[in-house]
């Protein structure tokens, strides 16, 4: 079932079109990903879907509805979407104090303040809490501040915090970036745990991290569309082929299809 819908989107930055006329759904439960060279409109167009901006043109639609100018607080409040570039940990708190927090900011309203002070410790073992610990392999990291985390690691929390909330959509823009190659297989396992349960749409610059994870690639190319599929799909068509030396891919893959 089609959950989000972006109908005819096109986003100006005076006269470059950054996104131009882009029709993109998601169904529920999937795992899609957006690819495409440097300036290829990916990021633009993830921050049409979160509200960031609001297209010039076309229409946003979460089930039947029209969220075009609802603006990100709105859409999370709504519990549409959440990407963890929204949630900032605290760096001198634990792991386990920053998912109390995100939980508490997610389920209620007190004020953080009050919910340090007050509640924190007696929360530590909430039961959604630390289920989300062992999901995301940070039991042994429990109570290690944030500041003493690797990238990695704290790339794992801060998606962690994100999936406290439930949201229906959870949106990631190159939540690999900056990671070594054991960190990234380290993320791709925990959101591989999610497969099924959540609808995840990840947009991602460089395809050879994400091409055995992802259900369906979409590949963008100076602001538009140009090939929608499985990884092979993709990457025989004709219109990537002719874009393909923009798109980064590994070398070896680029070995491969050169031979
Ligand atoms: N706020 C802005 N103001 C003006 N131009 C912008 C703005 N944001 C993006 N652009 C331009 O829009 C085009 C698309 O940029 P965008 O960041 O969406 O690309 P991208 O696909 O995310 O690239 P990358 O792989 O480098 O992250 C680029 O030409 C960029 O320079
Ligand atoms: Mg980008």
């Amino acid at each position: 079932m089609e959950i989000f819908r972006a109908s005819n989107v096109t986003k100006r930055f005076g006269a470059l079109v950054a996104v131009n006329n882009v029709s993109y759904s998601l169904r529920e439960h999937e795992v899609a990903g957006i690819i495409g060279s440097n300036g290829a409109g990916k990021t633009t167009f993830f921050n049409l879907l979160t509200g960031m901006f609001t297209p010039d043109e076309g229409t946003i639609h979460y089930r039947d509805v029209e969220i075009t100018h609802e603006t990100p607080q709105q859409r999370v409040t709504r519990g549409v979407m959440r990407t963890f570039q929204l949630t900032s940990t605290f760096d001198n708190l634990t792991v386990i104090d920053n998912l109390v927090l995100a939980y508490f900011r997610a389920h209620r309203k007190a004020s953080l303040l009050q919910l340090f002070l007050n509640t924190c410790k007696q929360h530590r073992n909430n039961e959604k809490i630390t289920a989300i610990l062992e999901t995301f392999d940070l039991k042994d990291l429990r109570d290690r501040e944030v500041r003493n985390l690797s990238l990695g690691e704290k790339r794992r929390l801060e998606i962690a915090m994100t999936m406290l909330a439930e949201p229906k959509v959870l949106l990631l823009d190159e939540p690999l970036a900056g990671l070594a190659e054991s960190e990234i297989q380290a993320v791709l396992e925990i959101l591989r745990r999610q497969m099924g349960r959540q609808t995840i749409l990840i947009v991602e610059h460089k395809i050879s991290h994400v091409k055995d994870f992802l259900q369906r690639i979409t590949v963008m190319h100076e602001g538009s569309i140009i090939a929608e599929g499985g990884y092979d799909e993709c990457m025989s068509h004709p219109e990537v082929r002719r874009s393909y030396w923009q798109i980064d891919i590994d070398a070896e893959t680029s070995a491969e299809a050169g031979s």
